[in-house]
Protein backbone atom coordinates (compact mmCIF):
# COMPACT_ATOMS: atom_id res chain seq x y z
CA UNK A 1 0.00 0.00 0.00
CA UNK A 2 0.76 3.73 -0.54
CA UNK A 3 3.08 4.88 2.25
CA UNK A 4 3.55 2.05 3.54
CA UNK A 5 4.74 2.14 7.49
CA UNK A 6 3.70 5.56 7.86
CA UNK A 7 1.72 6.47 10.76
CA UNK A 8 -1.02 8.68 10.06
CA UNK A 9 -1.47 11.70 12.44
CA UNK A 10 -4.21 14.02 10.17
CA UNK A 11 -7.45 13.19 7.77
CA UNK A 12 -8.94 15.73 5.76
CA UNK A 13 -12.50 15.27 5.09
CA UNK A 14 -14.27 17.09 1.60
CA UNK A 15 -17.54 18.30 3.06
CA UNK A 16 -20.16 17.90 -0.05
CA UNK A 17 -21.14 14.19 -0.46
CA UNK A 18 -18.70 12.97 2.69
CA UNK A 19 -19.95 14.66 5.67
CA UNK A 20 -23.54 15.47 4.48
CA UNK A 21 -25.41 14.28 1.04
CA UNK A 22 -25.32 18.23 -0.63
CA UNK A 23 -24.01 16.77 -3.52
CA UNK A 24 -27.72 15.65 -4.16
CA UNK A 25 -28.79 19.53 -3.88
CA UNK A 26 -26.21 20.49 -6.11
CA UNK A 27 -27.29 18.22 -8.66
CA UNK A 28 -30.91 19.28 -7.99
CA UNK A 29 -30.11 23.26 -8.09
CA UNK A 30 -28.27 22.34 -11.63
CA UNK A 31 -30.98 20.33 -12.97
CA UNK A 32 -33.73 23.19 -12.23
CA UNK A 33 -31.11 25.45 -14.12
CA UNK A 34 -30.30 23.37 -17.05
CA UNK A 35 -34.36 22.13 -17.26
CA UNK A 36 -35.13 25.78 -17.44
CA UNK A 37 -32.66 26.48 -20.16
CA UNK A 38 -33.44 23.33 -21.51
CA UNK A 39 -30.03 21.93 -21.70
CA UNK A 40 -29.91 18.13 -21.35
CA UNK A 41 -28.78 16.93 -17.89
CA UNK A 42 -28.42 13.89 -16.23
CA UNK A 43 -26.95 11.87 -12.60
CA UNK A 44 -24.06 10.52 -15.18
CA UNK A 45 -23.28 14.07 -16.18
CA UNK A 46 -23.38 15.20 -12.97
CA UNK A 47 -20.76 12.86 -11.72
CA UNK A 48 -17.99 15.27 -13.49
CA UNK A 49 -19.39 18.11 -11.73
CA UNK A 50 -18.34 16.56 -8.14
CA UNK A 51 -15.54 18.86 -6.61
CA UNK A 52 -15.55 21.22 -9.23
CA UNK A 53 -16.38 24.92 -8.71
CA UNK A 54 -19.05 26.35 -9.82
CA UNK A 55 -18.21 28.43 -13.07
CA UNK A 56 -16.47 25.13 -13.59
CA UNK A 57 -19.26 22.76 -13.51
CA UNK A 58 -21.48 25.14 -15.84
CA UNK A 59 -19.26 25.03 -18.79
CA UNK A 60 -19.58 21.71 -18.66
CA UNK A 61 -23.08 21.57 -18.26
CA UNK A 62 -22.96 23.97 -21.13
CA UNK A 63 -21.49 21.51 -23.53
CA UNK A 64 -24.83 20.27 -24.04
CA UNK A 65 -26.40 23.23 -25.73
CA UNK A 66 -25.53 24.88 -29.00
CA UNK A 67 -26.12 28.22 -27.67
CA UNK A 68 -23.47 30.57 -27.01
CA UNK A 69 -23.25 32.37 -23.37
CA UNK A 70 -21.43 35.67 -22.58
CA UNK A 71 -19.10 35.77 -19.22
CA UNK A 72 -22.28 38.12 -17.90
CA UNK A 73 -24.78 35.52 -19.02
CA UNK A 74 -22.53 32.67 -17.20
CA UNK A 75 -22.24 34.63 -13.96
CA UNK A 76 -25.88 35.60 -14.19
CA UNK A 77 -26.89 32.01 -14.75
CA UNK A 78 -23.88 30.55 -12.14
CA UNK A 79 -25.73 32.97 -9.28
CA UNK A 80 -29.06 31.53 -9.97
CA UNK A 81 -27.81 28.01 -9.50
CA UNK A 82 -26.47 28.88 -6.51
CA UNK A 83 -29.75 30.85 -5.29
CA UNK A 84 -31.81 27.56 -5.52
CA UNK A 85 -28.81 25.92 -3.97
CA UNK A 86 -28.96 28.15 -0.58
CA UNK A 87 -33.01 27.66 -0.78
CA UNK A 88 -31.83 24.22 -0.21
CA UNK A 89 -29.04 24.41 2.35
CA UNK A 90 -31.24 26.60 4.49
CA UNK A 91 -33.05 23.31 6.04
CA UNK A 92 -30.13 21.73 7.00
CA UNK A 93 -29.77 20.40 10.41
CA UNK A 94 -27.43 18.13 12.03
CA UNK A 95 -29.68 15.47 11.60
CA UNK A 96 -28.38 15.99 7.97
CA UNK A 97 -24.98 14.77 9.10
CA UNK A 98 -23.97 11.32 7.12
CA UNK A 99 -24.14 8.09 9.23
CA UNK A 100 -20.74 7.29 10.92
CA UNK A 101 -19.15 10.95 10.91
CA UNK A 102 -20.26 12.13 14.75
CA UNK A 103 -18.59 9.09 16.12
CA UNK A 104 -15.44 9.11 13.87
CA UNK A 105 -14.94 12.60 14.30
CA UNK A 106 -15.13 11.90 18.19
CA UNK A 107 -12.92 8.80 17.70
CA UNK A 108 -10.25 10.78 15.40
CA UNK A 109 -10.17 13.25 18.40
CA UNK A 110 -9.96 11.01 21.24
CA UNK A 111 -6.98 9.75 19.36
CA UNK A 112 -5.27 12.94 18.67
CA UNK A 113 -5.43 12.84 15.48
CA UNK A 114 -5.80 16.62 13.67
CA UNK A 115 -9.00 16.54 11.39
CA UNK A 116 -9.62 19.02 8.49
CA UNK A 117 -11.97 20.22 6.06
CA UNK A 118 -11.37 21.00 2.03
CA UNK A 119 -14.03 22.05 -0.11
CA UNK A 120 -13.80 24.00 -2.91
CA UNK A 121 -17.83 25.46 -1.91
CA UNK A 122 -18.08 28.85 -1.54
CA UNK A 123 -21.00 27.48 0.77
CA UNK A 124 -18.75 25.29 2.78
CA UNK A 125 -18.89 27.33 6.17
CA UNK A 126 -22.73 27.87 5.94
CA UNK A 127 -23.19 24.11 5.60
CA UNK A 128 -20.93 23.18 8.20
CA UNK A 129 -22.58 25.93 10.55
CA UNK A 130 -25.91 24.59 9.99
CA UNK A 131 -24.67 20.69 10.69
CA UNK A 132 -23.81 22.40 13.63
CA UNK A 133 -20.12 21.39 12.83
CA UNK A 134 -18.48 24.59 12.49
CA UNK A 135 -16.30 24.31 15.31
CA UNK A 136 -15.51 20.49 15.04
CA UNK A 137 -12.54 20.86 13.24
CA UNK A 138 -8.86 21.75 13.91
CA UNK A 139 -8.91 23.54 9.78
CA UNK A 140 -11.44 24.48 7.28
CA UNK A 141 -10.08 25.43 4.07
CA UNK A 142 -12.26 26.43 1.16
CA UNK A 143 -12.61 28.56 -1.88
CA UNK A 144 -11.20 31.69 0.10
CA UNK A 145 -8.25 30.60 0.93
CA UNK A 146 -6.63 28.78 -2.42
CA UNK A 147 -6.45 29.61 -6.06
CA UNK A 148 -6.74 26.15 -7.89
CA UNK A 149 -9.38 24.08 -7.53
CA UNK A 150 -9.81 20.12 -7.30
CA UNK A 151 -8.08 17.92 -9.32
CA UNK A 152 -5.08 20.56 -8.26
CA UNK A 153 -3.92 18.91 -5.09
CA UNK A 154 -2.96 22.81 -3.62
CA UNK A 155 -6.36 22.55 -1.66
CA UNK A 156 -5.25 19.14 0.15
CA UNK A 157 -1.81 20.64 0.85
CA UNK A 158 -3.33 24.01 2.00
CA UNK A 159 -5.25 21.89 4.80
CA UNK A 160 -2.35 19.44 5.95
CA UNK A 161 -0.09 22.79 6.32
CA UNK A 162 -3.41 24.24 8.65
CA UNK A 163 -3.19 20.99 11.18
CA UNK A 164 0.69 21.33 10.69
CA UNK A 165 0.97 17.40 9.22
CA UNK A 166 3.33 15.99 6.69
CA UNK A 167 1.24 15.48 3.29
CA UNK A 168 2.31 11.43 3.75
CA UNK A 169 1.19 10.96 6.63
CA UNK A 170 -2.43 12.43 6.08
CA UNK A 171 -5.35 10.49 4.40
CA UNK A 172 -8.03 12.38 2.28
CA UNK A 173 -11.82 11.53 1.77
CA UNK A 174 -13.52 12.18 -1.17
CA UNK A 175 -16.68 11.73 -3.27
CA UNK A 176 -15.45 12.94 -6.63
CA UNK A 177 -13.10 12.30 -9.20
CA UNK A 178 -11.11 15.88 -9.14
CA UNK A 179 -10.70 15.14 -5.61
CA UNK A 180 -9.18 11.73 -5.35
CA UNK A 181 -6.78 13.02 -8.02
CA UNK A 182 -5.95 16.07 -5.87
CA UNK A 183 -5.14 13.82 -3.23
CA UNK A 184 -2.82 11.26 -4.93
CA UNK A 185 -1.49 14.16 -6.28
CA UNK A 186 -0.24 15.74 -2.48
CA UNK A 187 1.22 12.04 -1.68
CA UNK A 188 -1.91 11.76 0.86
CA UNK A 189 -3.52 8.26 1.29
CA UNK A 190 -6.76 8.75 -0.61
CA UNK A 191 -9.88 7.28 0.50
CA UNK A 192 -13.25 7.34 -2.11
CA UNK A 193 -16.72 7.09 -0.93
CA UNK A 194 -19.65 6.65 -2.52
CA UNK A 195 -20.38 5.93 -6.46
CA UNK A 196 -17.23 3.10 -6.92
CA UNK A 197 -16.52 4.16 -10.83
CA UNK A 198 -16.04 8.20 -9.73
CA UNK A 199 -13.62 7.53 -7.03
CA UNK A 200 -11.98 4.37 -8.76
CA UNK A 201 -8.55 5.71 -8.81
CA UNK A 202 -8.75 5.93 -4.90
CA UNK A 203 -6.39 3.68 -2.78
CA UNK A 204 -9.14 2.77 -0.64
CA UNK A 205 -12.80 2.61 -1.77
CA UNK A 206 -15.99 2.69 0.70
CA UNK A 207 -19.59 2.50 0.50
CA UNK A 208 -19.75 5.56 2.83
CA UNK A 209 -18.44 6.25 6.40
CA UNK A 210 -20.86 4.54 8.41
CA UNK A 211 -18.33 2.03 9.80
CA UNK A 212 -15.59 4.18 11.26
CA UNK A 213 -13.77 1.53 11.71
CA UNK A 214 -12.98 1.48 8.20
CA UNK A 215 -10.88 4.10 8.86
CA UNK A 216 -9.47 4.22 12.01
CA UNK A 217 -8.13 0.16 11.37
CA UNK A 218 -6.22 2.53 9.05
CA UNK A 219 -4.12 4.57 11.94
C1 LIG B 1 -17.95 21.16 -4.33
C2 LIG B 1 -19.06 20.37 -4.97
O1 LIG B 1 -17.79 20.76 -3.01
O2 LIG B 1 -18.26 22.56 -4.36
C3 LIG B 1 -19.33 20.88 -6.38
O3 LIG B 1 -18.67 19.01 -5.04
C4 LIG B 1 -19.62 22.38 -6.32
O4 LIG B 1 -20.44 20.19 -6.89
C5 LIG B 1 -18.44 23.09 -5.68
O5 LIG B 1 -19.81 22.90 -7.65
C6 LIG B 1 -18.65 24.61 -5.57
O6 LIG B 1 -19.68 24.87 -4.68
P1 LIG B 1 -20.37 26.28 -4.52
O7 LIG B 1 -21.22 26.11 -3.27
O8 LIG B 1 -19.28 27.30 -4.32
O9 LIG B 1 -21.18 26.56 -5.74
MG1 LIG C 1 -17.61 16.12 -2.62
Amino acid sequence: MKNKGIKYKGIIFDLDGVITDTAEYHYLAWKKLADELNIYFDRKINENLKGVSRLESLEIILKNSDKVFSDEEKHYLADKKNDYYKEMIKKITPQDILPGVCDLINNLKEREIKIAVASVSKNAKTVLDNLGLLDSFDYIVDAEKIKNGKPDPEIFLNAADGIKVEPCCCIGIEDSKAGIEAINRAGMLSVGVGNPETVEEADIILKDLSNPSDLLNLI
